[in-house]
């Protein structure tokens, strides 16, 4: 049999190798950590197995196991002692991630990220403090029928950039190596990055939440962030998962507005997304793997349906290959272990 090309050649043992396309390295994570300020042990976080809320005191330790599995760089997310309607304790001096900040950035090596949104912070869940909306903007409920609909509430996009600079510049006072906007809301990026210029964090990068859908896989998060929105959805400010074009227009919009980082959220249902991004844009792609992505292989692994070290490592290699240059994921500490970054 006369056959011009047998692509098997190439998928022998000892040559797989050289000619793979991808690798994924411990380096190119970032794993999420939970500081809680209202406990003194740590609560494991049901719905996302392996993770837990620590306490302030127990920061330190939680990024130094990061580190240990040899991934260095974290990102902090923090539930905050008390919320109200500003979230003001999102830039608080005494705040739970200021706090978590001073420690770790004083006592270990890793390359901090901080999570700079309200939704935390809020009472009602939100990204931002409200406002009286306009027809359309439906927080109020989209079912009620227009005669006795509840005054329709949003987030009050212009003070939510003055509430967001606030926090970046807090955050890069406590020791923040880098920013990250998840708020959506429009010009947040310049905002930001003009508060922390103002302030002489110029060398502090801003990697944007820049293409954010409105998606149902954040589930298991908002339970661990206690950020549910207590009314409505967030669909608002968050992307239509309907949208592609649109996620183009948002991300060249943060590249104007100086964003060092461009991340797509969530991953593995938006490939299409982080692939496109990485060929329009010159910038660092960024993936997040987000909770829902995690829960449901960890869910279908408990049941013996899927092996779950085959499953993660599948899928992250997958977002490098759409073209992430960084994941973002609650796998990262198992992977790196897996793949050998252990210290
Ligand atoms: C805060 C924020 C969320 C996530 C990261 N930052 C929740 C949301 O937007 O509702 C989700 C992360 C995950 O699901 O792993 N705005």
């Amino acid at each position: 049999m006369e056959l011009t090309y047998r692509p098997r050649r190439l998928r022998r043992d000892r040559i797989r190798g050289l000619v793979s396309e991808t690798t994924l390295e411990p380096t190119d994570f970032i794993a999420p950590v939970f500081v809680d300020a209202t406990t003194d042990e740590r609560v494991p976080i049901e719905s996302m197995p392996g993770h837990e809320r620590v306490p302030i005191d127990e920061s330190v330790d939680r990024v130094e196991e990061v580190l240990e599995a040899g991934v260095e760089s974290v990102m902090l997310f923090g539930i905050p002692r008390s919320k109200d309607p500003e979230g003001s304790r999102a830039w608080a001096d005494d705040g739970v991630i200021q706090e978590a900040l001073r420690r770790i950035s004083a006592e270990t090596d890793a390359y901090v990220v901080t999570d700079v949104c309200l939704c935390e912070y809020t009472d009602h869940g939100h990204c931002g403090p409200l406002e009286e909306g306009v027809r359309g903007d439906g927080e109020g409920g989209e079912n009620v029928h227009a005669h006795d609909r509840e005054p329709t509430l949003t987030v009050d996009n212009d003070a939510t950039l003055e509430a967001l600079e606030r926090i970046a510049v807090s955050h890069a006072e406590a020791g923040a190596d880098m920013v990250a906007p998840s708020g959506m809301m429009d010009g947040m990026v310049a905002a930001m990055r003009g508060a922390l210029d103002r302030e002489g964090f110029e060398h502090v990068p801003i990697m944007s939440y820049a293409a954010k859908y409105e998606s149902a896989f954040y589930g298991p998060f908002r339970d661990a962030a206690d950020g549910a929105p207590a009314f409505g959805n967030r669909r608002h400010y968050q992307m239509d998962p309907a949208n592609a074009r649109e996620a183009m227009r948002e991300v060249r919009h943060d590249v104007e507005q100086g964003a060092d980082v461009l991340m797509v959220k969530p991953a593995l249902p938006y490939l299409d997304i982080v692939s496109a991004v990485r060929r329009e844009f010159d910038h660092p792609v960024a993936a997040y793997n987000v909770s829902g992505e995690y829960a449901m292989l960890h869910a279908a692994a408990e049941k013996g349906w899927l092996d779950l070290e085959a499953v993660a490592l599948e899928s992250l290699l997958s977002i490098k290959r759409a073209g992430a240059d960084l994941i973002l994921t609650y796998f990262a500490e198992d992977v790196a272990r897996s793949l050998g970054g252990a210290r």
